[in-house]
C-alpha cells in the first residue's frame, strides 16, 4: 500500500514508526513530516488545505490510504473531499468528516451529544455572543470553580478555569463579547468542576465495531507537580497504573460503547480514532472531552505497545469490517518525555541546534522528532515541543530511566524538560 499521512509533530513521528513495519507497506509520504521521518517515509511539501495539489499526489503517487494526525484537516472538510471527489473516493481515509470531527470542534455539540446518549460528563450551559448578561447570571447561580470553554478549536488554550467569580465573570465577557479566541468563543460552555485522575482512552471505529488500544495520561502542565500553564503534553505514560479491569468495563459500557452506538443513531458515519479524554470522579468515570484524532504525546507512548500490524487495522477500519476487540498490545510500561523550546508554552526562539541525536537503532528506547527541522545541513528547532524520548519496559522505573538516558543524550540551549513524568504514579 501507498500510504499518505499528514502531520509533523512526535505524534505523526509514532505513526510513521509503527506504518515503517507493516507489512502492507510499499511507500510512505509525510507531509510535511519532519527531519526525524526521513527514517519511515519520505517528506513531500504537501499542505493539506490546498486540495487540487493534495489530489494531484494522491493520483500521481498511487496512494491507497491517507491517514490525518490532527484536528485542523479533519474539522475542515478533508475527509468530505475526498469521499466527494470520484477520482479520489477509493482511497482508504482514515479521520472522521466535517460532521463527526464537531465531537472535537465544537463543546457545544459534543456536550448535546453526550446529553442526548446519556454519555456521563458535567452538567453545562452554553451561552453566545448575545447572551453575556445571561451567561454572567447563570454564574452567579453555580459552585466554585467555574470552568468556561470556548466552543471552538483554540489551539489547546480555550478552557479557562477561575477559582473567583469576578475573574469568572471578566473571562466570560472577555470571551464573548471581546472574543478572546476570535470565532472559536462565539459560544461559550460553561460546565460543572469535575474532581479526579484525568486518564485517556483511544479506539480506532469504523463506525461499528472498534478497535480499543492502551489507555494512557499524559502530563499537560509546563511545571514539575502539574503546575504552571497548560501545554500540548510534557510527557505521557502508558498503562496507566490506576485504571483497573473493572474501570475499562465501565468506560466501555458507561461511554465507548454508547458514543459508537450515539454516532450510528445519529447517522453520522465515522472512520477513524476517537479520544476519550477522561477522569475517575466519586461518582464513577466521566467524560471530559472527545478529540477525534490520537493524542500527543499519548500516541508516543501508546503506539510502541501495540502488537499489531497498524496498516492491518487501519484497513479493516476503513473497509468496516472491524469486529470489536481489544488489540494486541505488550506488557511494558511505555513513559514518554518532551524536550520543549524555553519560554514554550509562551514566546519560544526556534533555529537553534541540535547536538546528540542519532538513528534509532533500539526498540526500547525512541527518540520521536516534532518541531525540528533540517538547514544547511544541521539539525535545528522550529516549534514549542522539539522532540520526545519513549522508553520501554517490563519495569516501569526501567523504563523512565532508559527514556532520561536518552533525552539527557540529546542537547540544545535553552532546552526543557519536566523530571517528574510518572512521579505520581509511584515511578520514581
Ligand atoms: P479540554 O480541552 O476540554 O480537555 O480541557 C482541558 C483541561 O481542562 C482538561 O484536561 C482538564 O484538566 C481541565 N478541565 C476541563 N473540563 C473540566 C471540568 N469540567 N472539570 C475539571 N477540569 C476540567
Ligand atoms: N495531549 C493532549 C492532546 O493531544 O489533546
Amino acid at each position: 500500500m501507498n500510504v499518505l499521512l499528514f502531520g509533523s509533530g512526535g505524534r505523526e513521528s509514532a505513526f510513521a514508526w509503527k506504518i515503517a513495519q507493516s507489512q502492507l507497506l510499499d511507500e510512505l509520504y509525510i507531509a510535511p513530516g519532519n527531519p526525524g521521518v526521513m527514517e519511515y517515509g519520505k517528506c513531500v511539501d504537501l499542505k493539506w488545505n490546498n486540495f487540487n495539489h493534495v489530489k494531484d499526489f494522491c493520483l500521481n503517487k498511487y496512494i491507497d490510504m491517507v491517514i490525518v494526525g490532527p484536528e485542523d484537516p479533519l474539522v475542515n472538510g478533508l475527509a468530505d473531499y475526498f469521499s466527494n471527489t470520484q477520482a479520489l473516493s477509493h482511497i482508504y481515509f482514515i479521520g472522521p468528516k466535517k460532521v463527526g470531527a464537531q465531537l472535537e470542534g465544537s463543546k457545544d455539540f459534543s456536550k448535546r451529544f453526550m446529553a442526548r446518549h446519556e454519555i456521563p460528563t458535567a452538567s453545562y450551559k452554553t451561552f453566545r455572543k448575545d447572551q453575556v448578561q445571561e451567561a454572567v447570571d447563570y454564574l452567579k447561580t453555580v459552585e466554585a470553580p467555574y470552568v468556561l470553554k470556548a466552543d471552538g478549536l483554540a489551539g489547546g488554550k480555550g478552557v479557562v478555569i477561575h477559582e473567583d467569580l469576578n475573574d469568572a465573570i471578566i473571562e466570560i465577557k472577555e470571551m464573548l463579547a471581546d472574543e478572546k479566541f476570535g470565532e472559536a468563543s462565539s459560544q461559550v460552555v460553561i460546565e460543572e468542576f469535575l474532581e479526579g485522575m484525568e486518564f485517556s482512552i483511544f479506539v480506532l471505529t469504523d463506525g461499528n465495531g472498534y478497535f480499543l488500544l492502551p489507555e494512557a495520561k499524559d502530563y499537560k502542565r509546563i511545571n514539575e507537580g502539574d503546575k504552571g500553564l497548560n501545554t500540548g503534553g510534557m510527557g505521557a505514560i502508558s498503562p496507566v497504573p490506576f485504571i483497573t479491569k473493572s474501570i475499562f468495563e465501565e468506560v466501555k459500557q458507561n461511554i465507548i460503547e454508547p458514543t459508537i452506538k450515539g454516532l450510528s443513531v445519529d447517522k453520522i458515519e465515522y472512520v477513524g480514532f476517537i479520544f476519550f479524554g477522561l477522569i475517575l470522579t466519586k461518582k464513577g468515570v466521566q467524560v471530559i472531552e472527545y478529540n477525534c484524532r490520537m493524542g500527543d504525546p499519548e500516541t508516543e507512548a501508546v503506539l510502541p505497545r501495540v502488537e499489531e500490524d497498524i496498516l492491518m487495522v487501519m484497513k479493516e477500519s476503513a473497509t468496516k469490517t472491524i469486529i470489536s476487540r481489544t488489540l494486541k498490545v505488550n506488557k511494558q510500561t511505555a513513559l514518554t518525555v518532551m524536550k520543549v523550546s524555553g519560554g514554550y508554552p509562551e514566546k519560544y526562539s526556534k533555529g537553534i541546534i541540535i547536538n546528540g541525536i542519532e538513528k534509532n537503532r533500539n526498540d526500547d528506547c525512541i527518540v520521536f522528532q516534532a518541531g525540528t527541522k533540517m538547514e544547511d545541513n544541521k539539525l535545528i528547532t522550529n516549534g514549542g515541543r522539539v522532540l520526545c524520548v519513549t522508553g520501554l519496559d517490563i519495569d516501569p522505573l526501567n523504563a523512565r530511566k532508559k527514556a532520561y538516558a536518552l533525552l539527557q543524550t540529546i542537547k540544545f540551549k535553552g532546552e526543557y524538560s519536566r523530571h517528574d513524568i510518572g512521579n505520581d504514579l509511584g515511578i520514581k
